[in-house]
């Protein structure tokens, strides 16, 4: 009788070995995407870096700082072909818990308000729309507001 080989799911802190791939991804999933240097920066301040791995591959990964009672999601993105999987809301939820070990009351993103399906992953997180930063992102044709979100954690 043959084995059937399991796929290995594996969630842990991001390596400086993983940015090449992780900017691989990056640059599949984003017409103005993160370089190596700011995925390295992030690593070396110590920002919250996790990454997502099936069979000991990168197929996620999120970066989110903290500091003076708030934390901020900087980046999350799941590969093309993985999403829709429930990884992204994973990869969230693991943050948010790690949040709310610390010393934070407000998480805070920024999201561009053409990106329905992150939105509505953030919406059903208990995110809301709490301001607009004008012309914040990079766009095709000039620039694109960003949308603001905060969630309160509760203690
Ligand atoms: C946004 C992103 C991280 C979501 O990750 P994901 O693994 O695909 O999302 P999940 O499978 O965990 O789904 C979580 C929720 O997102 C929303 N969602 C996911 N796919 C969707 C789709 N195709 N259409 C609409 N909403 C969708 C739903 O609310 C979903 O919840 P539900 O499954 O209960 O309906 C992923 O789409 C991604 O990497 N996008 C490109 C990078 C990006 O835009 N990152 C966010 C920057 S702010």
């Amino acid at each position: 009788m043959s084995a059937v080989l399991q796929p290995q799911f594996v969630l842990r802190p991001m390596l400086s070995t993983d940015l090449e791939a992780i900017v691989l991804i990056e640059e599949s999933s984003y017409d103005f995407p993160w370089s190596y240097g700011i995925f390295r920066d992030c690593l070396q301040v110590g920002y919250s870096c996790w990454v997502y791995e099936v069979n000991h591959r990168v197929i996620a990964y999120g970066v989110m700082s903290q500091g003076a009672g708030e934390a901020h999601i900087l980046t999350l993105v799941v590969r093309e072909d993985y999403r829709g999987q429930g990884i992204g809301r994973l990869l969230l939820s693991h943050l948010l818990t790690l949040a709310g070990q610390c010393e934070v009351d407000t998480v805070l993103l920024e999201v561009r308000p053409s990106n329905h399906v992150a939105i509505s992953l953030y919406q059903s997180m208990g995110f809301n729309e709490v301001g607009v930063r004008l012309n914040y992102y990079p766009a095709l044709r000039g620039r694109e507001n960003a949308m603001i979100m905060a969630l309160a954690l509760i203690k």
